[in-house]
C-alpha cells in the first residue's frame, strides 16, 4: 500500500499517505492536448474529473502544434481548477495534496499544468507531488476498483508501447517495448492515409467497425519476445492504399482499416498474454489512449474465458485526463515532491 511521508512547503507540517488516513487529491494534467483537473480520494474515488479539450484548435493543423498547445493550456488551467472544486464541493483547506504530471509530454504544455500546482501548492500549504504520466495511464485501473498488484499492463499510448510487469504499487518492469512506432502513433499514421481527420485513431476504429477485418492479410513484424514494431506494418498500409487507389480511387478503406486493425490488435494481445503466461500472473490491465479502441479491449477482455481478472479503464479515464494523475499520486510512492523539480519531456 501507499506509504509517503511529505512535507507542507510553508509550516512543514507532516503529511502521511497511507492506507490508514484519507488523503483527497487535488491534480492536474496538460502534458498534451487536454487540460485536465480532477479530485479524487484515496486513489480510487473521483470526486471530481474535468477535461477541457484541444480538439477543435488543433483539428485545421492535423496534428498537436506544441506552441499552441501551450497557450490554450494557460487559458483553460483556472477554468478546470474552479471547476473541478465546485464538482467535487471541496474546499481548498480538505485537499491533501497537490499533484500534476511532470512528464514525459511536450515541455511547454507540462510546465503550465506544473506551475499551476505548485501556486496551489504554496498558496494552500500543501504537498506537491509530481508524477509520471506512464505510471499514471496504468494506475487509471485503481480507478472505481479494487484492483491490487500484481498484475500485467499492456500500456498503448499515442508516444509509448510497453508490456510492464506490475510486482507493486511502486515496482514494475519494463518487459517489452515498441522499437520504432507507438501504437497510438500507427494508428493515427494510418488514419491519415486514409484520408481521416485528427484525432485518427478514434476515427479509424469508427471507420474499422464498418469493414471486414480479413479482407487484407499484413505480416506481423518478427521482434523480441515483448517488443514491438509498426513501421513495417505502417508501409505495408502505405503501399496498399496507393495500388488500390490506383485501381479504383473508390477502394474500400473499411477494409482497410478493420484489417489494419486486426493485425495490431491482435500482436498487442498475443503478446500481453504471453506476458501473463510466463510470469504466472492472473490478472491484465489495459491502459493508456488505445485502451479507448473497441477491438483492443474485445480481444484483452476475451482473456476472461482463459482465467484472467480483466482491468480496462472506463474510456474516461483512457485517453488523458487528471484523475489517474490522482490515482497515481496516491498510489505511487516513487514521486517527486520537491518544489523545484523539473519537467521532462522523454521517458
Ligand atoms: O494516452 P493518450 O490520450 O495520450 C498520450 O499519452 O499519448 O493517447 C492518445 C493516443 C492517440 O494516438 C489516439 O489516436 C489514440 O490514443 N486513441 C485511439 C483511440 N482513442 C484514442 N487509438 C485507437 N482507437 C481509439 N478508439
Ligand atoms: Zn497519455
Amino acid at each position: 500500500m501507499p506509504n509517503k511521508k511529505l512535507l507542507t512547503p510553508l509550516s512543514n507540517k507532516e503529511i502521511v499517505i497511507n492506507s490508514e488516513n484519507d488523503a483527497v487529491i487535488l491534480a492536474l494534467e496538460s502534458s498534451c492536448d487536454e487540460t485536465a483537473c480532477a479530485i479524487v480520494k484515496n486513489g480510487r474515488e473521483v470526486l471530481a474529473n474535468i477535461v477541457a479539450s484541444q480538439i477543435k484548435t488543433h483539428m485545421q493543423f492535423g496534428g498537436v502544434v506544441p506552441e499552441v498547445a501551450a497557450r490554450e493550456h494557460l487559458e483553460a488551467v483556472n477554468e478546470v481548477i474552479s471547476k473541478a472544486f465546485d464538482e467535487a464541493k471541496v474546499s481548498p483547506d480538505e485537499i491533501t495534496a497537490v499533484a500534476s504530471t511532470v512528464g514525459p509530454g511536450l515541455v511547454g504544455s507540462l510546465l503550465v499544468g506544473m506551475n499551476a500546482a505548485k501556486t496551489l501548492s504554496v498558496v494552500y500549504d500543501k504537498p506537491f507531488i509530481g508524477v509520471n504520466h506512464l505510471n499514471a495511464h496504468v494506475c487509471a485501473n485503481y480507478i472505481d476498483t479494487d484492483l491490487k498488484p500484481p498484475f500485467i499492463a499492456l500500456l498503448v499510448s499515442g508516444g509509448h508501447t510497453q508490456i510492464i510487469r506490475v510486482n507493486d504499487y511502486s515496482d514494475s518492469v519494463i518487459l517489452g517495448e515498441t522499437i520504432d512506432d507507438a501504437a497510438g502513433e500507427a494508428f493515427d499514421k494510418v488514419a491519415r492515409l486514409l484520408g481521416l481527420a485528427y484525432p485518427g485513431g478514434p476515427n479509424l476504429d469508427k471507420m474499422a467497425d464498418k469493414g471486414n477485418p480479413h479482407a487484407y492479410k499484413f505480416t506481423k513484424a518478427k521482434t523480441d519476445e515483448f517488443d514491438f514494431s509498426f513501421s513495417g506494418l505502417k508501409t505495408a498500409v502505405l503501399q496498399l492504399t496507393k495500388k488500390l487507389s490506383a485501381e479504383n480511387p473508390d477502394y474500400p478503406k473499411e477494409d482497410v482499416a478493420a484489417s489494419f486493425r486486426e493485425n495490431i490488435t491482435s500482436v498487442l494481445a498475443e503478446k500481453t498474454l504471453k506476458a501473463a503466461q510466463k510470469f504466472g500472473v492472473k490478472q491484465i490491465v489495459l491502459a493508456g489512449g488505445v485502451a479507448a479502441n473497441s477491438e483492443i479491449r474485445r480481444k484483452i477482455k476475451g482473456f476472461e474465458n482463459q482465467g484472467y481478472k480483466i482491468y480496462i479503464p472506463a474510456m474516461k479515464y483512457c485517453t488523458d485526463n487528471a484523475a489517474m494523475i490522482g490515482a497515481c499520486a496516491y498510489f505511487h510512492d516513487n514521486v517527486f515532491t520537491d518544489l523545484s523539480t523539473e519537467v521532462f519531456s522523454r521517458a
